[in-house]
């Protein structure tokens, strides 16, 4: 179909091509019998009715193709809107797609509780603050170098000498708007396509998907959550083949908050040694959000590591600086110089003011001094409060996290139970609407992470939201009847 430019402003009307339904997106709201078994969690929120939070929650068909009619008096046009196939074979972020669902119910009067996102609920410190406001005060407001100002990266060689033991100069990070532009690009730099990124599951739901993007294969390595979520050496050992281009390992992790052990990680590293393609990315983002005796381990401070190993951490978690989209990378300059040429072409520098900010928080002392630990302790009790909470529900597994802000939750004995007025448990996606129509909590479901025997709670939310939380998903699983064991 030819395409045509439409001049000025105009409205269009999106009339679907014969409908054609996206192999992971069920279609929306069907009929009145049975309002809430096809819902989806959409990135889309398209219409919103107050009936029922079940008639609320109306989604559209995710449409891959269409056609638009521009309304551009007086001449009608057609325009191709189909999209490239690289779009159509990564999923959307469904932690994103259910953030975007709760804070849309939220305005709309409906009491959520939001614990879906990956999102500190403390402000950011006051020192970094005062720094970003600062850096505007005074005109610190053009572009920077592309890998990041010399002094932002100059402090974050320091950082990682004390706090990590890793050499590196200026030259081998790279600076960028979120350790999710670092991923990203990490992988693009050094995946060929066909090549194979091993990902232990569960994983950030992110790293699959850039896989796909850099048209790589993403190799998926079930973990149990009775080794606490932690990839098993020997399965690493079987599943290396010569396509075998990137691991990527996270700790502590989200979504489970294992911590993997130093013992365990000179292990992995071992068999990564016998594999010279391989690489490893080291998603050190939550390094600070750590709870005693849990300790962190830089994977490219094993033996013979630091040559393969791509270092990502960043601003957003430890020291509660989402918005202002500040991550890290650091490697050898080969690989670090590759990732900065994507970047050149990508977006360029990140924020000239978030970097100063950036500055000032590593300024804040060892592992973000009393400004951080301040949020870690208040984590550490929701933490507490929540695996005590949830010791106490029947037939919940699990495994107490020892970092980040996650609980993964095993909830698969709830699976194949009825709820009236609901219809059937089927797994993690039906579970976590179920309780956000029941509890009106807003959860993760783990089949976005890749295990959908479980589901994801953030505790980044205060200690009383949390009680109420509780409270409701009690009261909404004591109406599910847990089926007999076989
Ligand atoms: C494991 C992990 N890595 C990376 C990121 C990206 O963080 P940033 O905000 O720096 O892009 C996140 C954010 O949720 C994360 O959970």
């Amino acid at each position: 179909m030819a395409s045509s430019s439409i001049q000025g402003s105009c409205s269009s009307n999106i009339t679907p091509t014969p409908a054609r339904r996206h192999r992971n997106r069920p279609l929306g709201v069907s009929s009145d019998r049975e309002p809430f078994r096809s819902l989806s969690f959409s990135s889309h929120l398209h219409s919103l009715s107050l009936k029922s939070l079940g008639q609320r929650l109306h989604v559209q068909p995710f449409k891959t193709s269409a056609v638009v009619r521009a309304e551009c008096s007086p001449e009608k046009m057609q325009i191709d809107i189909s999209l490239s196939p690289r779009v159509n074979s990564v999923k959307p972020s469904k932690t994103v797609a259910i953030t975007d669902q709760a804070t849309a119910l939220a305005q709309a009067g409906v009491p959520v509780i939001r614990l879906a996102a990956g999102e500190p609920d403390f402000d950011t410190p006051a020192v970094i603050a005062e720094a970003g406001i600062n850096a505007i005060r005074e005109g610190y407001t053009r572009y920077t170098p592309n890998a990041g100002t010399l002094e932002l990266r100059k402090a974050i060689c320091h950082k990682l000498k004390e706090e990590n033991g890793l050499t590196y100069t200026p030259d081998q990070i790279l600076v960028s708007n979120g350790a999710k532009q670092c991923i990203l690009q990490a992988v693009l730099a050094v995946c060929s396509p066909g090549d194979e990124v091993i990902i232990p599951a569960p994983f950030w739901v992110s790293y699959p998907e850039m896989a796909r993007l850099a048209d790589a294969t993403p190799v998926v390595l079930p973990t149990q959550i009775s080794e606490n979520f932690l990839l098993d050496p020997k399965l690493l050992a079987s599943k290396l083949t010569e396509k075998s281009r990137l691991l990527i390992l996270c700790s502590p992790s989200n979504p489970t908050g294992s911590v993997y052990p130093r013992k365990l990680l000179e292990e992995i590293a071992d068999i990564v040694a016998r594999h010279p393609r391989l690489l490893v990315l080291s998603d050190e983002i939550y390094e600070h959000i750590i709870y005693a005796p849990a300790t962190h381990t830089s994977f490219a401070s094993l033996p013979g590591m630091w040559e393969r190993t791509l270092t990502v951490n960043g601003f957003s978690k430890a020291f509660a600086m989402t918005g202002w989209r500040l991550g890290y990378l650091a490697g050898p300059k080969h690989f670090v110089a590759a990732c900065g040429k994507i970047q050149s072409q990508f977006t360029s520098g990140a924020s000239s003011i978030s970097q100063k900010a950036g500055v000032a928080a590593l300024g804040l002392g060892y592992a973000g001094g009393e400004a951080v630990s301040t949020m870690v302790k208040a984590f550490q009790e929701r933490r507490d409060f929540l695996v005590k909470s949830f010791k106490e529900l029947e037939g919940v597994k699990i495994s107490e996290p020892q970092g980040a802000f996650y609980l993964f939750l095993d909830f698969s004995s709830y699976y194949g139970a009825e709820v009236e007025g609901f219809g059937l448990i089927k797994g993690s996606d039906s579970l976590c609407r179920y309780l956000l129509d029941k509890a009106q909590v807003a959860l993760v479901p783990g089949d976005a992470f890749g295990d959908d025997n479980c589901i994801r709670i953030s505790y980044a939310a205060s200690l009383s939201t949390l009680q109420a939380a509780m409270e409701r998903i009690k009261g909404a699983m004591a109406l599910l009847k847990r089926p007999v064991p076989a």
